[in-house]
């Protein structure tokens, strides 16, 4: 496993649209180990490929219950609302207050193409959103009410 550069905002790498995993290999494997462990070390909830300048569908989250690995992840259902402050390691040192869903349901495949349904509430449901934008070229300052301080 190795630490991968986070890309930080500006870099146009961060706005494309991410393309499909299709194949689920060892290199992929190796994505998915390096970004779990770049996330833990910067003590990030969750870390979206193009953030380390892959620009494909894969994305790391932990709230603090475990890893999840999303791969193709797509929103299913959402539920609810709530309003809090985010931030992102590609905007280091900054965050901002965002509206997302409550709880959503996302619907994914793991390292191995399997697919998966999770859901998510509370900050895992905001962790899951703010990745899956990422996959869509939107950081979460796109979306913010006010940043704050
Ligand atoms: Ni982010």
């Amino acid at each position: 496993m190795a630490i991968r550069n986070i890309v930080k905002e500006g870099d146009p790498v961060l706005r494309k649209v991410c393309r499909s995993v299709l194949q689920f290999d060892e290199k992929l494997a190796t994505l998915l180990d390096d970004m779990k462990e770049t996330m833990y070390r910067a003590e990030g909830v969750g870390l979206a490929a193009p953030q380390v300048g892959i620009l494909r569908r894969v994305c790391v989250v932990d709230v603090g219950d475990g890893l999840i690995e999303l791969i193709n992840p797509v929103i299913e259902a959402m539920e609810g609302e709530q309003e809090g402050a985010e931030g992102c390691l590609s905007c280091p040192g900054e965050s901002g207050i965002v509206k997302r869903a409550n709880k959503v349901t996302v619907r994914a495949q793991d390292r191995f193409g399997n697919t998966f349904t999770v859901v998510g509430e509370g900050l895992k449901a905001r962790a899951f959103q703010h990745e899956i934008d990422h996959l869509d070229g939107i950081i979460y300052k796109d979306r913010v009410i006010k940043m704050v301080r």
